[in-house]
């Protein structure tokens, strides 16, 4: 990989301990898949924050960087293992608390906006059309590079923080345009009216084509909200980084000839898979993709005056919940005694042995609930997920 004088200087320390680090890191990638140089990133979301992932051993790596790295782009961070503020109100312990507090700390230190969100974008770290990124969160590294038009790898925790250290990323996969064309059609012959049904579409296509880069027709609309349970759906089940749905996402491409088609039936069967048998819920979670405003505004109004019998977490970014308390959302959910979950999700916070039973309208919340959890699961519309929170019990 050819380097510039500049980028040289960065690799033999002349800028630092944590550039050079970072530049190791972006030069091994580079030389492993090919890359002819760096490219300069416009924005950086790095994932890798929750300390029930990074462990002491993360932490370390991190505080290490932190003694004189400084981000160079606009970098946000994934979700925490807890809310930055209400922990408590979550059930984490103390320990947990202080740990990740340490963790936030470093990443504050060298720069970080400590918004700790899986969806960017909603809160201001929006790139444009073409930009290069380095991005981590598999669901919004599909979101950006295919309804947003930014070009990023899904980017491990270490290669994303060495992108916001030093500005740069190897150019090698989805920073090229050649690699970023259709490689399937795939033909939805089905109506897709909510977010738990874009999940099960993200669901059929993602265990069908793999990490096959697919061309979508059949869809006739489709909202910011039900994109972003897609792309977290399709990139959990399948892999793929980037997609195409006909009249709706920006990327030009070509028409693939191999084609494979799906049916309503499909969507249905996707639900069922996801749903296991049963009734009992002890834990109803909301947000993933964390909840957007629209979100969090339906939530509110499907929560108005009533009570919740199981513990309930609405996931969002913390900036989103300040639009929902002037709004009076937030009065409404947590009048009915819903939690806001900022900062974090039933994903990365520490709930191994807490809770049995789970209710979602997100089909990657379903993935990892019975992969990392091993809850057993109740996929449904966010209206069915607010009965269930709210009479205790399940209605398939
Ligand atoms: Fe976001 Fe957590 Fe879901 S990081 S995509 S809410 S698993």
């Amino acid at each position: 990989m050819k380097l510039t004088k500049q980028e040289e200087q960065m690799l033999n320390g002349k800028m630092g301990n944590a550039v050079r680090k970072s530049m190791e890191i972006l030069v091994a990638l580079g030389e492993i898949y090919g890359a002819d140089r760096l490219i300069d990133v416009a924005s950086v979301q790095v994932a890798g924050v929750s300390y029930d992932n990074l462990g002491d051993a993360g932490l370390e790596f991190l505080a290490d960087l932190a003694k004189d790295g400084q981000v160079k782009v606009l970098t946000t961070l994934n979700p925490a293992g807890m809310d930055l503020e209400n922990w408590k109100v979550l059930g984490i312990s103390e320990d947990f608390a202080k740990k990740q507090a340490q963790v936030i700390e470093a990443f504050s230190k060298m720069g970080i906006v400590t918004t700790c969100t899986c969806t960017p974008y909603l809160i201001g770290n929006l790139p444009r059309f073409g930009d290069h990124i380095a991005w981590s969160e598999s669901s919004a590294v599909a979101f950006a590079n295919s309804v947003l038009g930014a070009k990023t790898n899904r980017e491990g925790g270490p290669s994303a923080l060495a992108a916001a250290l030093t500005g740069k990323t190897p150019n090698y996969g989805m920073h090229l345009d050649a690699n970023r064309q259709a490689q399937i059609t795939v033909e939805v012959k089905a109506k897709l009216r909510d977010t738990s049904e874009f999940g099960a579409l993200g669901h059929v296509i993602g265990n069908r084509i793999k990490n096959k880069i697919p061309f979508i027709t059949g869809v006739k609309q489709a909202d910011i909200d039900q994109l972003k349970s897609f792309s977290a759906s399709i990139a959990t089940y399948g892999g793929t980084a980037l997609y195409h749905i006909k009249g709706i996402t920006p990327n030009k491409t070509k028409k693939p000839k191999e084609k494979i088609t799906v049916t309503q039936e499909d969507i249905e069967s996707a639900l069922k898979a996801m749903n296991d048998p049963g009734d009992e819920v002890d834990f109803v979670s909301l947000g993933c993709p964390h909840a957007s405003i629209k979100e969090l505004r339906q939530i509110a109004n499907l929560l108005k005056g009533k009570k919740v019998k199981v513990e309930t977490w609405i996931a969002t970014a913390r900036p989103t919940k300040k639009i929902a308390d002037t709004m009076g959302y937030t009065k409404m959910i947590e009048d009915s005694g819903a939690k806001f979950a900022c900062d974090t999700c039933m994903v990365v916070a520490p709930l191994k042995g807490r809770f049995k039973s789970l209710v979602t309208d997100s089909a990657k919340s379903c993935f990892y609930g019975r992969s990392k959890n091993n809850f057993k699961m109740r996929v449904g519309t966010v209206e069915q997920c607010i009965n269930a929170a709210v009479n205790g019990i399940w209605k398939h």
